[in-house]
């Protein structure tokens, strides 16, 4: 096969250059040539109109079919809740996370679900060999009767190649940093070589219509590495995310074209691989024997899910320059929030070092959070613990106003389940009057933040 020509498009302007440029001809940008495929053969300029038949492939809305998208459950029912109901035919899925979290081990165990349910599956590995992709579902317990096709292999043609002879129901990538087109002269995990096989693998899956999942790795930041256009060009990207350290995984959603986002999976890794956790709304909390300082429960909604979630602040003698630092939770919303506490509350650690952490390293970015995060430093700084069975939620404004939080009945129902006895949540979403599932809970409501300290000091033992 002829090798297509390379061209070196500017990420600003769209202008092509033969060779690479450290300044771009067209609009004078600098570093901003990278190396791409040049389209052969296709028509330029006004002729590329000429080349196509009048209103081709024109069609009014309403008389085109509207196909429901078929879907494939891939068997592990917390991973087919973040996708919306399975694997889509032709989907391309993209999936982030930090080393080491069970990427490779959650596809493994899906792929084999799907083999049991008479899917042809395969599984192109760039990063391990063949040998230890097996070892790995012999740990799983998968490999006796495992029927899933391993390929070993990184070049996009090879594997390209496969695909259309396998014709697999759906294919793992693992990792796209890995793979690398015969096309282009870059390093694997380059920029240009990263989209050119997306987009080459994303063009197979529509085509052929095999379900893609590709592995992407993240950056230190935690976002996923390579360009950002990776995340418009497929159709699902998730998240795995949680702490190493502990056993809990989640999966979440941040941009789906076949489902809600923000909807999360929840997995226990365990030796035997993830398994799905479907009540999960207790695991993120410690079991502390007595109440402490410091420590706070909130509700926190993930997706159509209710989470508690154990907020634990430290305010400690600090420096001339005391430190803020936040685990789990926004550090400029920290910073905002003591800024809150000081002028409306008349609670103060502009001297203070403050820490903030979420228990079980989970990620919360729902402003929600704040009045728990807010009372878990006043306690810590007090040197008080909130009561037995206490939890808050609600939003914090800048004029110390308390804000209400979406779905508030359906927070403290789970609450109320999980026994606990003592909240403290904005006015709006205190109910008028406590059903039989809100039995045995205390609401108290508030407009404002100084409202809250007040009625926490009140609860003092
Ligand atoms: N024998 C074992 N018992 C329990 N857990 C194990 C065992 N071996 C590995 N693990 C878990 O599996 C994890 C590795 O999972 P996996 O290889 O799927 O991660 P990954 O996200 O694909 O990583 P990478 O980014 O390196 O490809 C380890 O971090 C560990 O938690
Ligand atoms: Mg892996």
């Amino acid at each position: 096969m002829a090798k297509d020509k390379s061209i070196y498009v500017c990420g600003e302007c769209g202008g092509t250059s033969p060779k690479w440029l450290g300044k771009c001809p067209h609009c004078n940008a600098w570093n901003t040539l990278v190396e791409s495929v040049a389209e052969s053969g296709a028509p330029s300029g006004k002729h590329r109109f000429a080349a196509l038949a009048p209103g081709a492939g024109v069609a009014v809305l309403s008389e085109i079919d509207a196909v429901d998208v078929a879907r494939t459950p891939t068997g592990l029912d917390e991973l087919d809740r973040v996708l919306g109901g399975g694997i889509v035919e032709g989907g391309v899925v993209l999936i982030g996370g930090d080393p080491g979290i069970g990427k490779s081990t959650l596809l493994l165990q899906a792929l084999d679900a799907l083999q049991h349910a008479n899917q042809n599956t395969l599984y192109v590995t760039g990063e391990e060999s063949a040998a230890q992709v097996a070892m790995r579902a012999r740990r799983l317990g998968l490999a006796p009767a495992s029927q899933v096709s391993v390929l070993a292999e990184i070049q996009l043609e090879k594997i390209v190649a496969t695909l259309s002879q396998l014709r697999p129901a759906i294919a793992v990538i693992d990792s796209i940093q890995t793979v690398y087109s015969d096309q282009l002269t870059s390093a694997p995990g380059s920029v240009a070589q990263v989209r050119e096989c997306a987009a080459h693998l994303t063009r197979v899956a529509k085509a052929s219509g095999v379900a893609i999942v590709l592995v992407g790795h993240v950056t230190k930041e935690g976002a996923l590495a390579g360009p950002r256009v990776l995340e418009h060009m497929v159709d699902t990207v998730l998240y795995f995310e949680g702490d190493t350290h502990s056993s809990f995984r989640l999966v979440r959603a941040i941009k789906n074209r076949f489902g809600a986002v923000n909807e999360i999976g929840v997995f226990a890794m365990t030796e035997k691989g993830l398994k799905g956790v479907s009540n999960p709304s207790a695991i993120f909390l410690s079991q502390h024997p007595q109440p402490v300082p410091g420590s706070c429960v909130l509700v926190t909604l993930e997706g159509t899910r209710p989470l508690l979630v154990e907020v634990q602040a430290l305010v400690d003698g600090g420096g001339p320059s005391p430190r803020r630092l936040s685990v789990g939770l926004e550090r400029d919303r920290l910073a905002l929030l003591l800024a809150v506490l000081h002028r409306h509350a008349g609670v103060a650690c502009a001297d203070q070092d403050v820490f903030v952490n979420a228990v079980g390293g989970v990620r919360i970015s729902e402003p929600a959070a704040d009045l728990a995060v807010m009372l878990a430093i006043a306690s810590s700084l007090r040197g008080k613990p909130l009561p037995r069975g206490f939890i808050a939620f609600g939003e914090v404004g800048l004029a110390g106003e308390v804000r209400p939080a979406p779905r508030g009945q359906e927070r403290l129902k789970e609450a109320a389940k999980l026994g606990f006895s003592v909240a403290v949540v904005p006015k709006a979403n205190a109910p008028k009057k406590l059903g039989k599932e809100l039995e045995g809970l205390t609401i108290h409501a508030v407009e404002r933040i100084d409202e809250a300290m007040a009625i926490v000091r009140g609860l003092d033992a």
